[in-house]
């Protein structure tokens, strides 16, 4: 019984409107799913240690339970993520005896892996979160710490999208990252980018994940890292949106019910926000957010264990919030 107008329909001309799922949301929420959303992308479900624990055994139940929901309800479908440092087993780095495996190997290990999982849902998912946060926060070193770099060396972020192409050519190729507007980060994130598409990588898109709150960033840099990543030639689809309540570095704010105040500044942010994101539909092709509605968000948990949180347009009755009036009052006025 929704009477309020459907995101994906406000939105149409502009970009499609995703939200990130796993198996209970899609039940929890399938209502609020299939009336405002036309794109999905798994939370946890399709991250490597989900798909393949053991090196003999692929585990593909939850996967493709959410990729059956996107197409019983005729959405989209992201896929998240081949390469990560985080959420991926130790067997993929380690030989037998425990010590770490040769570069030729793990190479191998990850090509069969992206060929397995690409090629599985070939038909289904239209764009992959092919690498994933590979960019050092802080500093001058370009790329994080882990095992792919110490092992392969900064090749394996190419190898990684030329696998992917191969297993499936008409796939939208992408990098994700976090703090992507923040322009220490923005421009490493360029840079990394602009040298994949030199060398002749596959790569088709950026993605920003776009974990915002109420202050930070500022509407500037959004529109600067835009800008600056658009001038690529590459498409642009906000990944993982959220606006927290909490600035990034308050761990300890604890509230019991959420203060209306806060609800009218969130009413601000996102109108502000979607107004900017509107004159950029050119390149911007997909919002997504992480969750749906204020009743599932992992941001209950992080940075502080339990500690509630209220980033999304829909509350914990899966009801619009002010801001949902608010970006669609803006929306339908221009
Ligand atoms: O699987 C175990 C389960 O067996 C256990 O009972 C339960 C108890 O806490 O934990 C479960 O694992 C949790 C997993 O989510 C599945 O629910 C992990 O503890 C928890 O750390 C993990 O968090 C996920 C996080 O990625 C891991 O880094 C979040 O759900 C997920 O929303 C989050 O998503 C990431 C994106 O993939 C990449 N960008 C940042 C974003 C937010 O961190």
């Amino acid at each position: 019984d929704f009477t309020e107008p459907a995101l994906k329909t406000v939105f149409a001309e502009d970009f499609k409107i995703g939200a990130a799922v796993n198996p209970l949301t899609i039940q929890s929420q399938e209502h609020l799913l299939a009336y405002h959303f036309n794109s999905i992308t798994a939370e946890n479900e399709m991250k490597f240690e989900s798909l393949h624990p053991l090196e003999d055994t692929y585990n593909f139940r939850a996967a493709d339970q959410l990729v059956a929901f996107a197409r019983e309800h005729h959405m989209a479908m992201r896929g998240h993520t081949l390469i990560w440092h985080n959420q991926t087993t130790d067997w993929l780095f380690e030989d037998k005896g425990g010590g770490p495996v040769s570069k030729e190997i793990l190479l191998a290990r990850v090509k069969s892996h992206i060929q397995t999982v690409v090629g599985r849902y070939k038909e289904e998912i239209y764009a992959w979160d092919v690498v994933n946060e590979v960019i050092a926060d802080e500093g001058e070193e370009l790329l994080r710490q882990s095992k792919w770099l110490d092992i392969v060396g900064p090749d394996f972020i190419a190898k990684a999208f030329e696998f992917a192409h191969e297993a499936d050519p008409k796939a939208l190729l992408f990098y994700n990252d976090y703090n992507e507007s923040h322009p220490l980060k923005r421009d490493k994130i360029y840079k990394l980018v602009k040298s994949l598409l030199e060398q002749g990588v596959p790569i088709h898109g950026v993605g920003l994940q776009a974990h915002w709150n109420l202050y930070d960033p500022s509407l500037d840099d959004i529109r600067t890292a835009i800008e600056k990543y658009a001038s690529l030639g590459l498409q642009l689809q906000l990944t993982e949106l959220d606006v927290s309540m909490f600035r990034f570095d308050d761990k300890r704010m604890d509230l019991k019910a959420v203060p209306a105040e806060l609800l009218e500044l969130q009413a601000d942010r996102y109108e502000a926000m979607f107004a900017l994101l509107r004159e950029y539909r050119d390149v911007i092709s997909s919002v997504t957010f992480w969750g749906a509605a204020d009743d599932y968000t992992w941001l209950d948990d992080f940075p502080v264990r339990g500690r509630k949180n209220w980033p999304f347009l829909f509350d914990e009755g899966h009801k619009p919030k002010p801001a949902f009036h608010r970006i669609i009052t803006s929306a339908t006025k221009s």
